[in-house]
């Protein structure tokens, strides 16, 4: 079996003391583990200003696993990070083009950035190493490496939406962001529709065609591209979630709630999710249906993110003054109806919070899949379980088909949506939980990383293109 490296712009390199990393970084160490394995990637450090040279990635090697890591310079990061990745591949792959910039400069540092991962990369891989590239942020890696004459087998998957090409060709460089897919092998996607709006580009753009065999022939390259829908460790989940009852977290949040029915939010503060939409649902709920005032709480738990990017900042503050104005309009001596919590949470007790919740409100604006909807059903008691109320435009929304599913920019739909979530009989709260228990079971995060493995190792067949 050959050697699995992966890449990624941040890599969870394990350190003592710290909660075990999630479950999508346990899945790829898993693999890594079961074949030997190479991470590679931003330590997530800063070179110390001055430095003129980029100095050896450091590398460790923990429980099998081998990380190699680099840190980058400040106007690296403010470049290829915060700059082309988070302020123009970001926004325009999630369906937000008023909020891209794009600069001559930072596109320029996302090429270089790329190249350098490369030149620190390459000497590390040895000829029968597979390589899984991850995200928007590296996707000329491939390119950069074939460039070095690299021939390994080289596969990519982008966690994020990828956009109808109306979208996609705001993007000034957009036929470069394509041909560079071209050099992978196998390139994922998380759901049939990001597939099919990237099979519409590769179309409309005439850069390619499909092969009989289901592969695209783009650039002289033949290329897998599939959907591959990430999941989570769903049975671990469900069982940390069951236990959950010891955590002092989980039972104070209990004891805080009384009798009332607990809704839950968890999100990275970040535009994409939706989250001011959904605080205003929340209050037009509070209006229509009152009788839900004093019964209900509403806790949104969203650590802060990306705050050198100003988008965030900006919305940091719209988000803040909204729970504000919720908690001002509605509160009561005794009751509080949004806790907005600013920190991260760990993953045993939100795995309890979830089971506590008898919704879950998962409202992105756009997102690649979203693994809390996955989580949250993950950690439901089976003989009560409670509702998801999902966004259609979730990734998610392609496989949870017992979610109640919203349209987040219809603010009065989704307050009416959790009204119903509320009222829920629990012979349909059952029969809709059960069905997405049952696929995120055999849907795991497991199998993801396998299936995608599977695809990246079968044998490069003669292609049409190389005929
Ligand atoms: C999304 C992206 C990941 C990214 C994560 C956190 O899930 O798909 O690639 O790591 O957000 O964002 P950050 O910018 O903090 O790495």
């Amino acid at each position: 079996m050959s050697r699995l490296v992966i890449v990624s712009n941040r890599v969870p390199v394990p350190t003592p003391g710290t909660p075990p990393a999630g479950g999508l970084a346990v899945a790829l160490s898993g693999a890594m583990k079961a074949r030997g394995g190479l991470w590679f990637g931003w330590s997530g450090g800063k070179l110390e200003p001055g430095a003129d040279e980029q100095p050896e990635p450091e590398i460790t090697t923990i429980d099998g696993v081998t990380y190699a890591v680099i840190d980058l310079a400040q106007r690296d990061l403010d470049e290829y990070y915060a700059g082309f990745s988070n302020r123009m591949l970001w926004p325009l792959f999630h369906y937000r083009m008023e909020l891209t910039e794009f600069t001559r400069v930072t596109l320029s540092g996302y090429h270089r950035v790329n190249r350098l991962f490369a030149q620190k990369l390459a000497p590390l891989i040895c000829p029968d190493d597979i390589i899984w590239v991850h995200d928007y942020h590296l996707i000329p890696l491939a390119a950069e490496l074939r460039a070095m004459g690299l021939r390994n087998r080289m596969g990519f998957f982008l966690h994020i939406p990828f956009p109808p090409p109306d979208i996609l060709t705001v993007l000034p460089n957009h036929a470069d962001v394509v041909r560079s897919l071209a050099a992978y092998d196998v390139v994922g996607f998380q759901t049939p529709i990001d597939l099919e709006n990237f099979e519409t580009y590769v179309r409309r753009e005439r850069v390619g065609r499909r092969l009989p065999d289901g592969r695209f022939v783009a650039h002289g390259r033949a290329v897998t591209v599939e959907a591959f829908p990430v999941g989570i460790e769903t049975q671990v989940f469900a069982d940390v979630a069951a236990a959950s009852g010891r955590n002092a977290l989980v039972r104070r949040t209990r004891e805080s709630l009384g009798d009332r029915s607990l809704i839950i939010g968890v999100d990275r503060l970040d535009y994409s999710k939706g989250i001011a939409q959904r605080i205003q649902a929340f209050e037009t709920f509070l209006l229509l249906d009152p009788e839900w005032r004093g019964r209900c709480a509403y806790l949104q738990i969203t650590p802060k993110s990306r705050e050198e990017v100003p988008e965030y900042a900006a919305m940091e503050r719209e988000v803040a003054e909204l729970a504000g104005r919720v908690n001002g309009s509605f509160s009561e001596v005794d009751w509080t109806p949004l806790r907005y919590v600013n920190r991260t949470v760990g993953r045993n007790a939100l795995a309890g919070l979830y089971r506590q919740a008898a919704v879950g409100l998962v409202t992105p604006l756009r997102d690649g899949m979203n693994l809390v909807a996955k989580e949250y059903v993950a950690a439901q008691d089976p003989e009560n379980p409670g509702v998801l109320l999902l966004s259609r435009f979730a990734g998610a929304a392609c496989e949870l088909d017992g979610a109640l599913l919203t349209n987040p920019y219809d603010v009065d739909g989704t307050a009416g949506a959790l009204a119903r979530a509320l009222d829920m009989s629990l012979e349909e709260r059952r029969e809709r939980w059960s069905g997405m228990f049952e696929k995120l079971k055999t849907h795991d995060v497991a199998w993801w990383c396998q299936s995608f493995l599977a695809a990246l190792e079968q044998p490069d067949e003669p292609s049409q293109a190389s005929r």
